[in-house]
């Protein structure tokens, strides 16, 4: 598989801060990676959106995962630059990263994530911290296989199969 991973934050695009989110999406994707394109954008809706479409188009990815700008202060647009791009929406992939989350923190429900298709590239947005990375991605990481290789085309894997 081969991952897309948008870092998006303002302080880290500005040099302020080291970006430990995407790193730690990096190391969480690991075992399921062939290959992977990393890109750090300030939270700015146009560049978060051009960098998704630059992901999914040209470098075909099969998985972009942003991390960061989904909350509510007034710079997060993370939400909306990836419904800018998306032809489909997958809510099931959100609301199961919140139901998890709500279980560890009632500030899950403060994470207005989305994510979506576009192409043949699945889009998941994450929150910001790599502790909230690290507990979403967890959730999604079993169903991605299955996911991509639907979006490919490939519907035989789905007969009478609902496992986990
Ligand atoms: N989800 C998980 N699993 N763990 C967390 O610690 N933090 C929340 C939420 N989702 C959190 C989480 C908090 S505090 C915020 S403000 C929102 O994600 C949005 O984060 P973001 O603005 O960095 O994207």
């Amino acid at each position: 598989m081969k991952f897309g991973i948008i870092s998006v934050s303002d302080r880290c695009f500005r040099g302020e801060r080291e970006d430990q989110s995407g790193p730690a999406i990096m190391q969480c994707v690991h075992a399921l990676s062939e290959s992977s394109e990393y890109r750090l954008v300030p939270d700015e809706k146009q560049m978060i959106s051009a960098a998704l479409t630059e992901l999914a188009d040209r470098e075909q990815c099969d998985v972009i995962f942003t991390t960061g700008g989904t909350g509510f202060a007034p710079r997060d647009v993370t939400p909306e630059a990836t419904k800018a791009v998306i032809e489909k929406e997958t809510p099931g992939i959100s609301e199961a990263i919140r139901m998890k989350s709500l279980a560890i923190t009632s500030r899950a429900m403060l994470s207005r994530a989305v994510s979506g298709i576009r192409g043949k590239t699945l889009i998941i947005n994450l929150p910001g911290s790599p502790k909230a990375v690290k507990e979403s991605i967890e959730v999604v990481l079993p169903v991605l296989p299955h996911a991509v290789e639907t979006l490919g085309g490939n519907t035989q894997s789905c007969g009478g199969d609902y496992g986990k």
